[in-house]
């Protein structure tokens, strides 16, 4: 996608290991300060339907089981973010899925780590394409 194209928004959530860690503030001033707009953002608990649908396209791997259970332990922030490339732009913020080989300078290279739990712990998940942010937004925020 060119820089020419129309702007663009992304779902991100800080994961209940995330908020817990007292790293939903630092998310948010990356966000910031990266230059992006904040169109929402909602603490809130996600029951289990709102999980499995968001997480349809890893249905039947073995992490999904536990992935669900983690995201539903405790509060997760729950923030639509604007901008032109933003999709992109948020994960290179986040960095690599695996904590312990993302890169230091992004959000899970410098906060996450392995923790050696069923499923990988790693703080903040972004879209993955304007394709996915508009699934994702529309069940977070159906209101958008
Ligand atoms: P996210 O969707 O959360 O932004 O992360 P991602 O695109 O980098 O990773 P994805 O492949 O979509 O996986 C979703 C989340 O599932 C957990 N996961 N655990 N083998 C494992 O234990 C495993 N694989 C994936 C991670 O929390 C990952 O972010
Ligand atoms: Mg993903």
């Amino acid at each position: 996608m060119t820089d020419a194209s129309s702007t663009q928004r992304t779902l991100v959530l800080v994961k209940p290991d995330g908020v817990r860690r007292g790293l939903a503030g630092e998310v948010l001033r990356r966000i910031e300060a990266k230059g992006y707009t904040l169109v929402a953002v909602e603490l809130r608990r996600a029951d289990e339907a709102l999980l499995v649908e968001h997480y349809a396209e890893h249905a039947g791997k073995p992490f999904v089981g536990p992935l669900v259970e983690m995201m539903a332990s405790g509060p997760v922030l729950a923030v639509v973010a604007e901008g032109h490339r933003v999709v992109e732009g948020f994960r290179s913020l986040a960095g690599a899925t695996d904590p312990t080989l993302a890169v230091p300078g992004t959000i899970r290279g410098d906060f996450g780590r392995a923790w050696g739990r069923p499923v990988i712990e790693n703080l903040v998940h972004g879209s993955d394409s304007p394709e996915s942010a508009a699934r994702e937004i529309a069940l977070w925020f159906p209101g958008l």
